[in-house]
């Protein structure tokens, strides 16, 4: 909270900023909330609430309240530097793949100097990007100055300087998923999107493909993930994210020799620069400006 206050009284000194479980807050008062997770029915709380602000790019833990007050604009952290910093995680996890990083690790801990040879080069190697929004775009566009070949495969066409791009359910997603060589997603949580990441679709993938998810941990089915890396399906997984978060202790995922973790770190903004862009789009809102990056109920995201 102090991180916060302090931001704030830097950016928007007019502000009375508060921590929401400050007694003395009068819920009239309340014009603006930033959110992660708020326990259900506690957003409907406040009658004069003009926007809800999430405090990440997902909302998925905001729009699960029952009694969320849906006239009310819900804002997607969606800043520069959360663009960023997923375009480095995901270029970090490619890479690391394609280097097999795990393997280096492994061996390093056991002190062991055994030569292998990676063989995969970006300018021979197929990036298939789910999910191109805010995220996925920006790393579309690291990944194609890496010298990758970058497609990608969202609901709507998208027009990227040299990413090609797939629609649908039909013959552009099986085209897609065939020509991928290491899988990354970058979709938001929605039910159509829920256990996406499973066997039947690596099923269409071209076998010793690479995957990396950093969308939702509901997206994949992690069992069928070690099914394929067992049976060289899938040649290694870059995991940030898990159906159950944290990832409890007993979970084989954890020390799968071709599995690299990361605790749900791929793209967090510092609070300074979430600060900064609520701060901003509070003097849009005032100014009777539109929000950007809006949570639409009907599409799910
Ligand atoms: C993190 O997962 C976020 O949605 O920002």
């Amino acid at each position: 909270m102090p991180d916060w206050t302090s931001a704030f009284a830097r950016l928007a000194p007019h502000l009375d900023v508060r921590f929401w479980d400050d007694p003395t807050v009068d819920p009239a008062q309340v014009h603006y909330v930033l959110v992660w997770d708020p326990e259900p029915g506690r957003l409907r709380r406040y009658p004069n609430l003009k926007v809800i602000f999430g405090s990440g790019a997902g909302v998925d833990f905001i729009v699960r309240d029952p009694d969320l007050p849906k006239h009310i604009p819900l804002v997607r952290m969606a800043t520069a530097g959360a663009a960023q910093r997923m375009a480095e995680y995901v270029t970090w996890a490619v890479l690391s793949l394609m280097k097999e990083a795990r393997r280096s690790a492994r061996l390093q801990q056991e002190r062991r100097w055994e030569y292998f040879e990676p063989e995969r080069i970006a300018t021979r190697t197929t990036v298939g990007i789910m999910g191109l929004g805010h995220m996925g775009s920006a790393a579309a566009l690291m990944l194609k100055g890496v010298g990758f070949r970058v497609i990608g495969w969202s609901r709507s066409r998208k027009d990227l300087p040299g990413v090609e791009s797939f629609v649908g359910q039909g013959a552009e997603r099986d085209a897609f998923l065939r020509e991928s060589d290491i899988l990354v997603c970058l979709l938001p949580a929605t039910e159509e999107t829920r256990g996406i990441i499973s066997a039947s679709l690596f099923a269409r993938m071209k076998d010793g493909a690479g995957l990396v998810n950093a969308g939702r941990g509901m997206q994949q089915v992690t069992g069928d993930i070690l099914a394929a890396l067992d049976s060289g399906k899938l040649s290694g997984a870059v995991l940030d994210v898990f159906e159950e978060e944290p990832l409890p202790p007993e979970h084989p995922v954890w020390t799968h020799p071709k599995v690299l973790v990361t605790p749900h770190i791929a793209s967090l903004p510092s609070r300074a620069e979430r600060a900064e862009h609520v701060a901003e789009l509070i003097r849009r809102h005032a100014r009777g400006e539109a929000l950007p990056n809006c949570y639409d109920h009907a599409r799910g995201y």
